[in-house]
């Protein structure tokens, strides 16, 4: 059995052990539902697939059939479409909710509502913390949400958002969300991720981190160890939309981690101990940094600096409807071992943080500027 294989059976053996605890402990049954996933193959979509099959609903998935071929279970119906023009298998169905995953154009949610209103019981939209673009303070759901700035969000494609970098993500997300609301009326619900980690996540946006302290040595620490961070592993948001979906739940809730506030030196030292790594963090300040051109987030994944009120999410509304997060350590050793996991070719180059080149020049600058 490969380790890849490994990382996901004990996923489920887990989900399967969780859910048979829980009913030993007198959690309400769940009633099943027939839930249909806009997506479901990339990153969260499976977690979510996992464990609506574990906890007995019917799972059906929509998507082009070119994430990860073949790695649906097979417990789940896979409809073959494409959100671009070709929703022809949504139709003539009914399901008691939607998940839809992969949309940032409110052009995708006004083509799906048009088939699947009056067949579907509640739409969930999965958005982004994005949507308050940069703010300097900690936003909450009634903040200001970004303002479009193109020429018609409707004819915006994705290749065009990816090709303007992102530009319009968050402002076109809100309208996504807005375009669900009036579709849906009082049966939608947003929820707004900040960073998403975990094993599965390509970006190597937090991944970096694990696998940058477990080779061990000098470690370029960014900023200051107060410095606030936000992220949610990605089976902790995954499992809470499926109970948000069984308790019926609509609104907007920010969802992000961990539960109480966290600075980058707590999350970095968190996953030293959990790795029994013997890095050594070397903190170096964020103007230097800046001179170096070494940018936060990029270069330094996670980190949004001092003054961001990116890693400042307010989370208390979904921290009230039973958010909750596995162990940080839990969560670096099982995406360590899904990386090492990966060919060696997706391993040899990161896709954010540091070269180790570029980690040891801009701390050798540092050490000599300080003398
Ligand atoms: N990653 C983060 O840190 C982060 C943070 C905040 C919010 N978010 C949001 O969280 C969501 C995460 O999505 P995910 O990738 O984890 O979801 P997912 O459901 O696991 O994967 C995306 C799915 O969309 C399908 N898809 C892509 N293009 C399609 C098309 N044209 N037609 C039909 N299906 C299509 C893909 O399959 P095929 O390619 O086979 O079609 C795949 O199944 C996104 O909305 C993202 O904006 C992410």
């Amino acid at each position: 059995m490969n380790r890849r294989r490994f990382v996901k059976m004990s996923a489920a053996t887990a989900l399967a052990l969780r859910t048979r605890t829980a009913s030993l402990f007198g959690e309400q049954p769940v009633k099943p539902m027939r839930i249909l996933i806009l997506g479901g193959t990339g990153f969260t979509g499976p977690y979510q697939v996992q464990y609506a099959l574990s906890r007995g609903h019917k799972v059906t998935t929509f998507n082009r059939g070119k994430t990860h071929p073949g790695e649906s279970p097979k417990e789940a119906e896979q409809l073959i479409g494409d959100r671009n023009g070709n929703l022809d298998a949504l139709k003539g169905r009914q399901w008691d909710v939607v998940i839809d995953n992969p949309t940032m154009l409110p052009a995708w949610v006004r083509d799906a509502a048009q088939i699947l209103k009056g067949n579907v019981g509640r739409y969930v939209f999965i958005s982004t913390i994005s949507v308050y673009g940069e703010v300097k303070s900690g936003p909450d759901e009634t903040a200001p949400t970004e303002k479009y700035e193109g020429a018609d969000p409707y004819n915006e494609t994705i290749e065009a958002v990816k090709a303007g970098g992102y530009k319009n993500y968050g402002s076109l997300k809100a309208l996504s969300e807005k375009e669900a609301e009036e579709s849906f009326p009082g049966k939608t619900l947003v929820i707004r991720p900040g960073l998403i980690v975990g094993p599965r996540d390509e970006t190597d946006r937090f991944t970096y981190w694990p696998v940058r302290i477990h080779r061990g040595g000098e470690v370029l620490a960014p900023g200051s160890p107060s410095d606030p961070v936000q992220f949610i592993d990605a089976r902790d948001l995954a499992e809470w939309t499926i109970r948000m979906a069984e308790n019926r739940e609509t609104g907007i809730f920010n969802a992000t981690g961990p539960g109480k506030s966290l600075g980058i030196g707590g999350m970095l030292d968190e996953i030293k101990n959990a790795l029994k790594s013997d890095a050594a963090f070397t903190w170096v300040a964020e103007d230097f940094l800046t001179r170096q051109k070494v940018e936060a987030w990029s270069d330094m994944p996670v980190w949004t600096g001092k003054e961001s009120g990116l890693a400042r999410a307010k989370i208390n509304r979904a921290l009230g409807k039973g958010l909750t997060f596995r162990p940080l350590g839990e969560t670096a050793r099982d995406t360590l071992d899904w990386f090492e996991s990966l060919p060696q070719e997706r391993r040899s180059k990161l896709k954010a943080g540091l070269t180790p080149e570029r980690e040891t020049e801009v701390l050798a600058a540092w050490k000599k500027q300080k003398l």
